[in-house]
């Protein structure tokens, strides 16, 4: 094996696809996915590939600076790819805390061992950090993000995640880290954790149970479908140049009522229900306070420059969403409990 790459928070949704893209795409990296397993961590997302001679798990958590410089030390990675964060709008409005501690000082922890390890050489390293389009903060009826927009985080998600590129972007300019920075639109696909919109919508499309929509639904997001995210992250982890970042999405806005109908009339149709039977669950709940009212995504840079666009239309991506997750219910019942069922009763059922 001629490189190492450590990838954080492969036991999640993006992180699990990015792990096992690179796992099989390529027999000659050693992959290690270093992952805390929070409640949105899960290893079954990963038991197709967890014999494979190329991978190896290591649970740490990435605000433990000991443990970091521990595993850097064990497996010298070559590469860190790091997607290990808290990534739920909702949860960093009620503990914006766990988010400065995971996504800022988490990530401060892996570039200093990153600095460390790779002190004396940066040929052949790379330093790639995930990040998302909620930096930019909000855009009105008209426009998108590109590379050069402003940040302007509004929730303390967003801001912590601000923060963390801010720092990548430090260590690049004060020490000369080799680093790539990816911003992308909201993702959907397999092991979507159900706290976001449309898993919780498919998971309770399938248990007949209210669809909280909140405000009046215009809300508009810019819908990838996961694996063309991990493909995006290969394409920039190896083609990306030192310093830049890169937006990735696939031009495809939805108004959060829009797409919940229609995932209401996928589901009808899949489920063998009558038209219109779902849609019946669609309840306007309270707004979520700072609510961004609009996210696109302009990914004119990544494809004119490094050739990546999507792979699948959103029709296709839907699809594929809704067979993966009637086919897998045990994983849906299984994430969906425990933590979930505590803080869907607190949010959900008691808030309705
Ligand atoms: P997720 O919540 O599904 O997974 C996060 C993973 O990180 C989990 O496996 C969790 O166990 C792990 N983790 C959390 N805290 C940790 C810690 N302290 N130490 C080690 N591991 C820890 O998140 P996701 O949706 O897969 O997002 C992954 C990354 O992509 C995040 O950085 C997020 O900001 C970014 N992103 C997400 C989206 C999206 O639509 N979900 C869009 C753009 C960017
Ligand atoms: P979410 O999946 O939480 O992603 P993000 O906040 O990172 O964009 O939410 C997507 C959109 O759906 C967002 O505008 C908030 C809205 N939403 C609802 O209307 N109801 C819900 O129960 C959830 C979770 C989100």
């Amino acid at each position: 094996m001629n490189k190492t790459i450590l990838i954080t928070g492969g036991a999640g949704f993006i992180g699990s696809h990015v792990v096992r893209h690179f796992v099989l795409k390529y027999p000659q990296y050693k992959i290690v996915n270093l992952d805390a397993l929070t409640y949105a961590g899960n290893l079954e997302n990963l038991v197709d590939i967890d014999n494979s001679s190329n991978y190896t798990f290591v649970k740490a958590d990435i605000c433990d600076e000991a443990a970091i410089r521990e595993v850097f030390a064990t497996y010298r990675p070559d590469g860190v790819i790091h997607l290990a964060a808290e990534s739920h709008v909702d949860r960093s409005i009620t503990d914006p805390n766990a988010f400065v501690n995971t996504n800022v000082i988490g990530t401060v922890n892996l570039l200093n061992a990153s600095k460390e390890l790779w002190k004396d050489n940066h040929e052949g390293k790379r330093f790639h950090h995930i990040s998302t389009d909620e930096v930019f903060g909000a855009l009105g009826d008209t426009g998108f993000f590109t590379e050069e927009t402003s940040y302007d985080p509004h929730s303390p998600y967003s801001a912590s995640k601000a923060a963390s590129d801010h720092f990548v972007r430090a260590y690049h300019d004060t020490y000369g880290l080799p680093v790539v920075i990816t911003n992308c639109s909201n993702n959907y696909g397999p092991n979507h954790f159900p706290e976001k919109l449309i898993p919780l919508c498919i998971l309770n499309i399938i248990n007949n149970r209210p669809l909280p929509i909140y405000g009046d639904g215009k809300y508009t997001r810019d819908w990838l479908f996961v694996i063309d995210h991990a493909r995006a992250i290969d394409t920039v982890y190896h083609e990306g140049l030192n310093g830049q970042s890169y937006n990735v999405g696939g031009f495809n806005e939805w108004k959060n009522i829009d797409l919940v109908r229609e995932l209401c009339r996928q589901m009808d149709d899949k489920l063998g229900r009558d038209p219109g039977t779902s849609a019946k669950l669609i309840q306007f709940v309270k707004d979520r306070p700072g609510h961004d009212l609009r996210y696109a995504i302009d990914a004119t840079k990544i494809k004119e420059e490094l050739g990546w666009e999507p792979s699948v239309t959103f029709e296709q991506g839907l699809e594929k969403t809704i067979e993966w997750f009637l086919a897998n219910q045990e994983w849906l019942a299984k994430v969906a409990s425990g933590d979930y069922q505590r803080y869907y009763q607190e949010r959900y059922v008691t808030g309705l």
